[in-house]
């Protein structure tokens, strides 16, 4: 069949050639031979046709990509100095810092943490993972990794020195997040709830382990909560 307004422009009488069809079929046909021939051995700088571009294509910045507008030419921005995300602020120095307002450590947990058996729980497994391995897992400073390659010079401190006795429960913390000495800092590994878990479990060790009447009269879980929150 002829397009519509072909048949609307022919005249009523004029009789429509039954070569039409195979004529326009050939054509068809070796247009598009033409077509796909042309393309074989074209090189194009264009990307392939990409029919459905969904958003494949955007304005924007990759990592490590150059960017001319700014200066140091850098896409990835850093924030400006001074900058703090949202939430990030850490300005609770009891928690974050383990110190007083006046600067001084502090002696208690801080009040966003409870004393209780879970806090304890949590204070165990995380130093049997984090500080037995050198400290031993009672703390007396003989963990595996004192046997060892000839041992390590200085050796982990004995938890249990008469030294370490007074030192307020921030101490712990301190060294935890800081290190000190020899012993490097952990907290990046140690999330600031933890390293206070882990204090208290310090504490917790040395208790149980005096020889002091106070303590020995006191029984362990008693005497770990008393030493943990003085
Ligand atoms: C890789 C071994 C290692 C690990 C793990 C380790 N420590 Fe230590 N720690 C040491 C060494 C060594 C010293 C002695 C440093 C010095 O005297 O220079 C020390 C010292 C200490 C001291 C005494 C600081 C002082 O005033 O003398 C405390 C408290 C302590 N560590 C707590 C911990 C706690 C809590 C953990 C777990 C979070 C931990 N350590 C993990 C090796 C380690």
């Amino acid at each position: 069949m002829l397009p519509a307004f072909v048949m609307a422009h022919t005249p009523r009488n004029a009789r429509v050639s039954s070569e039409a069809p195979t004529l326009r079929l050939g054509l068809v046909a070796v247009a598009i031979a033409a077509l796909a021939g042309g393309c074989r051995g074209t090189r194009s700088e264009d990307p392939p046709v990409h029919l459905n571009p969904n958003m494949d294509f955007q304005e924007r910045g990759e990592p490590q990509e150059e960017n001319p507008f700014f200066a140091d030419k850098r896409w990835m921005r850093k924030p400006p100095e001074g900058a703090v995300a949202v939430g990030l602020l850490k300005d609770d120095d009891h928690l974050y810092r383990g110190r007083n307002l006046d600067g001084t450590l502090a002696d208690a947990l801080p009040p966003s943490l409870k004393l209780d058996e879970k806090l304890l729980g949590r204070g165990e497994t995380r130093f049997n993972i984090y500080c037995a391995p050198c400290h031993g897992a009672s703390g007396h400073g003989n963990g595996p990794a004192t046997r060892r390659g000839g041992g390590m010079q200085p050796p982990p401190a004995d938890l249990h020195m008469k030294r370490l006795g007074p030192e307020p429960l921030g101490f712990f913390f301190h060294v935890i997040s800081n290190g000190k000495g020899k012993m490097r800092s952990y907290k990046a590994q140690i999330p600031v709830e933890d390293r206070w878990a882990i204090a208290a479990w310090v504490r917790t060790l040395q208790q149980s382990h005096s020889t002091t009447p106070v303590a020995a009269a006191a029984p362990a879980a008693a005497g770990a909560a008393k030493g943990a929150t003085p």
